[in-house]
């Protein structure tokens, strides 16, 4: 894939992952449209990048309507889409029995449902463009984790999801990438939706991440194990 003047939406784009993600992609001349709640962030990550200013769009993609409105306004904007990057997620920490109600309801919809429905806002968009959907779930879905079970379980989900969409879009011409990242030194472990992170080794470093991520957008692969990081 060629990023030069590539029209590209990053949601998560003020995160660990997003934001270098987001500086590589403008480096290589593409045009962004970024997303995440908080306006404040967003402007400072666009105001950051060189280039053409991306647009930003802030938008919570757990209500059901957002990721359909992120989307549209890309589109607008870019006049289409070459690619989805898919960043936006938070994590969650609780013993097996003991998660609240909540907990579970926000990581199934930030980490399973909000992707899922992006994914199919994105979708005529890409079939026209014959684009690229990079979806960044986890080495979670791999296996599971204890203390990790609902976080774990919601990531695997998504992972079937896209892999499943592979499969069915590659016709079409839409390429549809899992990409499972090993633990990495974002402060996401640190944010967490409920629970406390149990200690963790050394995670990755997010610039090298990064990299890997727009690597496997530039080299069209079809998917990126942990191992491949
Ligand atoms: N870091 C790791 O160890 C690791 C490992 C494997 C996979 N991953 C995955 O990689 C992705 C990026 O992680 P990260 O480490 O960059 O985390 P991060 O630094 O916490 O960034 C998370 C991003 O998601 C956005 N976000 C969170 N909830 C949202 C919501 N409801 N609606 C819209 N945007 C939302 C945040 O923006 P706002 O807060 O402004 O909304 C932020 O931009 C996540 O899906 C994560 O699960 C991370």
């Amino acid at each position: 894939m060629d990023l030069q003047d590539a029209r590209v939406l990053v949601t998560g784009a003020t995160g660990g992952l997003g934001r270098p993600v987001s500086t590589r992609l403008a480096a290589a001349g593409a045009r962004l449209a970024l997303t995440g709640r908080d306006e404040g962030r967003l402007e400072e990550v666009a105001g950051s990048l060189g280039g053409d200013r991306p647009l930003t769009v802030a938008a919570d993609l757990t209500l059901p309507d957002q990721p359909q409105a992120v989307v549209d306004a890309a589109v607008e904007h870019l006049g289409g889409l070459d690619a989805v990057v898919h960043l936006a997620g938070a994590s969650g920490f609780a013993a097996v029995g003991t998660e609240d109600d909540d907990a579970l309801d926000e990581l199934l919809l930030v980490d399973y449902l909000a992707p899922v429905r992006l994914l199919r806002a994105a979708l005529p968009a890409l079939r026209e463009a014959k684009g690229t959907a990079l979806v960044v779930t986890a080495v979670l879905a791999e296996g599971p984790v204890a203390g990790m079970a609902a976080y774990g379980a919601a990531k695997a989900a998504l992972s079937s999801y896209v892999g499943a969409a592979a499969k069915e879009l590659r016709r079409s011409g839409v390429r549809v990438v899992d990409a499972r990242p090993p633990h990495t030194e974002t402060g996401l472990a640190d944010r967490p939706l409920t629970g406390t992170a149990p200690k963790l080794p050394q995670g990755k470093d997010p610039e090298e991440v990064a990299a890997r991520l727009v690597k496997a957008l530039v080299d069209d692969e079809r998917e990126v194990p942990s191992s491949a990081f």
